[in-house]
């Protein structure tokens, strides 16, 4: 079967308070989108890696990776614009199965990316990497109202996978119903579609904030020992 990775790219990271977007931001002398593309290239299941970037974007032309599998196309105005936008852009490749992956989570490790292919592979169903909940979970603005049981709750992670067709339809119906969507899996659920859960590891961070990009920092460089 032929899998399409999409990476949105196309965000202006306000959370980051940077001048530049924050997939630009460097880390160990790359970007923390080269971090993430390479990694992704360099995975022979992957057959094409479309990159949805911001049509107001000035950097996209200053990143340094091996083009051969890269494609680009514009990102939209939310996360999942960018991402309908880039599916609609595999439309001639057709792929069985599309992996969508965060610019922003640079420090996911290829053997968390191949354990979501096999397991969904094995079940052939969409599924998502996702951490189980670690803290305890309190609701409420001002003052805690309840504390939700931990037992059930996972934190969605990226790379999440998913049947290419299905994602489309989804993700199409999700935006013309204005339904609020921050990840791919929320879409597939609200269509009664199945998102198996995969257990990957809790340091695979999304990079929003100051202090995320410490941390990732860290983390990369021990990779890279
Ligand atoms: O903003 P957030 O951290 O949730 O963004 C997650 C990913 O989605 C980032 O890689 C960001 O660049 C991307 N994104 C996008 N198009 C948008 C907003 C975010 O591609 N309109």
């Amino acid at each position: 079967p032929i899998i399409a990775a999409v990476v949105p790219a196309a965000g202006v990271g306000s959370r980051m308070q940077a001048e530049i977007p924050k997939q630009y931001l460097k880390i160990n002398n790359k970007s923390i989108l080269e971090h993430t593309v390479n990694k992704l290239t360099s995975m022979r299941e992957l057959n094409t890696i479309m990159l949805a970037i911001n049509p107001e974007d000035e950097l996209f032309n200053t990143q340094q990776f091996n083009m051969t599998k890269v494609r680009t196309t514009e990102g939209g105005k939310e996360r999942a614009d960018s991402v309908l936008n880039a599916l609609n852009a595999l439309e001639t490749l057709n792929p069985d199965w599309v992996l969508v992956h965060d610019a922003a989570r640079p420090i996911v490790q290829i053997e968390d990316i191949q354990k979501l292919i096999a397991s969904c592979f094995e079940k052939q169903e969409g599924g998502i990497l996702a951490a189980k909940v670690k803290d305890t979970i309190k609701r409420g603005q001002q003052y805690s109202e309840e504390t939700v049981p931990r037992a059930e709750l996972w934190q969605a992670l990226t790379p999440q996978l998913f049947p290419y067709q299905a994602l489309k339809d989804a993700l199409k119906t999700c935006l013309s119903e204005s339904k609020l969507i921050t990840d791919e899996a929320s879409a597939m659920e609200l269509q009664g579609k199945p998102v198996l859960l995969v257990e990957g590891r809790s340091d695979n961070i999304k990079i929003t904030t100051p202090e995320d990009l410490r941390l990732a920092a860290f983390l990369l460089k021990e990779q890279e020992e």
